[in-house]
């Protein structure tokens, strides 16, 4: 899982590669490298650290040509080291390659190579790739890497360039993602759109099996048996200013504070002129509803979170019933699904590799699949039947937010436009709700107007060593996706609770001082809720409760309240995630934590 950035053109490689490569340190960031062709040879820096160490020393010891390519590293194989960075080059320093994902059948490749003399200096499974082309280079670099790719077993994205093919560069896409960015001072690769917004907003979304021959004239897509590909060039709209921090200290909470326009794009831009819902991208009919029996919802992490409320949600409105699984569980449980069961994904960046495996192994039972997924032309959206784009604009923190509350209102469209095809609510039952959730996106911003009580929480909770989330019904999930977020960026071990647990075996973890967050804004599970918060108090914990305004009899028991304002039940997960967000920010940050990329993790999981 890293980042690739390539250039060729009439600039200096290196400052577009350094600038393509820091909007995609959110893909790794424990070593970074750039390999440049300049007057007859190719020119390499390469560190372990934070790209800073490397653009550091690229400011003093400039690398000057003008086809590059650069990489920022999130170790696979081999620990992060100077040499097990990217770019990896063949013997002779000639040919020097970047690569994104994993190939399987490294090991072997790497014993025929050394059969055939050939020296390797890393631990990774790339270096391979190098040797690979190296073998096969006759003075025509596309050939050479046509026949390497041959070779190679797993997931790629490369990007390759030779010191005797100085004028071009080679890039492959299988598996993972990889665009290319075209403008008149040159041309482009990068694994993200972020990296390249600065220099052109004219890319083509390369699809797998795809290898692309880059020059600063243009560029050429052919598929893996050397066909010519005519692809449409797409003109992407965010903006610059969308993919860098925009004056907040962080990207997540740049990316909190996103929501309510987040949510409000996500909703309203698909209503029709008669109020409706209009899905462009989801083609299912009554018809394909009604010979629908069973939904799957699968994700990982955040967004498994937002399919769990999804599952409620479909339940609830649409009447079909729902399983939930975990992506990684999933593909290996021979789950039961034929072509009467509608699998729903969830994934911000369109490029969970578990998540893909699950959609190809749904397909290959014969369902039909639904994404709801973030990032336009991503893997998953490419290979969904159907498709809710959830329009939160790029998320760059590692924390998911605006994505969650995104695929929460996604899930609540998805449902509602099923429930009225099917004919199992009323029109005014839709119209409540979906009246309601126009409201939502204001109410997140009014509370998201004063933050003392999550700022003074975070304080109070920063030096402990455990804290207890507990919720009934939805609000166990928001309890879930609020102990995730303050363990990932606070590294404080939580686990979430469904409050009726407690007294089958959790309670005991309760002592003196042990702060829980109980999450009670449905309302007809407030009373029980009130049940549990008075047994955790009764062993000695401090409780922080999360309630709705209006409610009274909370705040007689717990220790702390934190309102949310009134909605329908259903939608309260969109509010009540909010200062869960918040919480994980500030103690984050009263930590010293590097918010944005908290250890031993990514932002997008491209391997198993
Ligand atoms: C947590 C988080 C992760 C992701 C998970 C799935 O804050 O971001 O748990 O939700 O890795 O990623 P996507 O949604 O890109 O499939």
């Amino acid at each position: 899982m890293c980042g690739i950035v390539g250039y060729v053109g009439s600039r200096q490689a290196q400052n577009v590669i350094i600038e393509g490569l820091e909007k995609l340190e959110y893909r790794g960031y424990d070593s970074s490298g750039i390999a440049v062709v300049h007057e007859n040879s190719i020119n390499t820096a390469k560190f372990k650290g934070r790209l800073s160490v490397l653009d550091n020393f690229t400011k003093e010891n400039p690398i000057t040509g003008n086809v590059g390519i650069g990489h920022t590293r999130w170790a696979t194989h081999g620990a992060p080291s100077d040499i097990n960075s990217h770019p990896h080059l063949n013997n002779k320093e000639t040919i020097a390659v970047v690569h994104n994902g994993i190939i399987e059948n490294y090991l072997t490749l790497k014993e025929e190579l050394q059969s055939k003399g050939y020296q390797f200096v890393s631990e990774t499974d790339t270096e391979v790739i190098a040797h690979i082309v190296d073998y096969y280079y006759e003075g025509d670099l596309m050939e050479a890497v046509f026949k390497a790719i041959k070779k190679l077993k797993g997931a790629y994205a490369l990007g390759v360039i030779a010191k005797d093919s100085p004028g071009e560069m080679i890039a492959v896409r299988k598996e993972s993602p990889l665009i290319v960015g075209l403008s008149e001072d040159g041309n482009y690769i990068a694994s993200d759109v972020p990296a390249i917004l600065n220099y052109t907003r004219d890319v083509y979304f390369l699809d797998n099996g795809e290898v692309v021959r880059l020059k600063p004239s243009g560029v050429e897509i052919f598929d893996f048996d050397k066909n010519p590909v005519d692809k449409e060039v797409h003109t992407v709209e965010w903006s610059v200013e969308a993919a860098t921090k925009g004056g907040y200290e962080h990207f997540m909470l740049k990316e909190v504070y996103e929501q309510p326009q987040a949510i409000k794009e996500t909703l309203t831009r698909r209503i029709d002129e008669d109020g409706y819902i209009k899905l462009d991208d989801i083609k299912l009919s009554a018809e394909d509803l009604n010979s629908i029996n069973k939904i799957y919802i699968v994700a990982c992490g955040t967004a498994y979170h937002a399919g769990k409320i999804g599952k409620l949600a479909i339940e609830k409105l649409a009447k079909i019933p729902v399983e939930t699984d975990i992506a990684s569980e999933f593909r290996y449980s021979d789950p039961f699904v034929d072509k009467n069961t509608l699998l729903i994904l969830v994934s911000q960046s369109g490029e969970t590799a578990d998540t893909l495996a699950a959609l190809r192994e749904a397909k290959r039972k014969g369902a039909r699949v639904l994404s709801i997924t973030n990032v336009v032309g991503s893997s998953i959206a490419r290979e969904s039947d159907d498709v809710f784009y959830t329009w939160a604009g790029p998320e760059v923190a590692v924390a998911s937010t605006k994505a969650y509350t995104t695929q929460l209102i996604a899930f609540y469209m998805v449902a509602l436009n099923m429930a009225i095809k099917k004919g199992t609510i009323t029109k005014e039952l839709y119209f409540e709700v979906l009246d309601e959730m126009k409201t939502l996106s204001s109410k997140v911003e009014s509370l998201l107007e004063n933050v003392d009580a999550e700022k003074s929480i975070a304080e109070r909770i920063k030096d402990k060593s455990s804290l207890f989330y507990l919720g009934r019904g939805a609000d166990y999930q928001t309890a879930l996706e609020g102990s995730l977020k303050l363990k990932e960026i606070s590294y404080i071990f939580t686990e979430a609770f469904a409050a009726g647990e407690l007294k089958h075996g959790t309670i005991a973890l309760i002592e003196e001082g042990t702060p829980v967050v109980a999450i009670a804004t449905q309302k007809d599970l407030v009373g029980k809720m009130i049940s549990n918060i008075k047994e955790v108090k009764a062993r000695g914990a401090y409780v922080y409760a999360i309630a709705t305004e209006g409610e009274t009899e909370i705040k007689k028991v717990a220790d702390e309240v934190i309102y949310i304002p009134e909605t329908l039940d259903i939608l309260k997960p969109v509010l009540s995630v909010i200062p869960t967000q918040l919480i994980a920010y500030y103690t984050s940050l009263a930590k010293g934590i590097d918010v944005d990329k908290p250890r031993n993790l990514a932002k997008s999981v491209t391997v198993e």
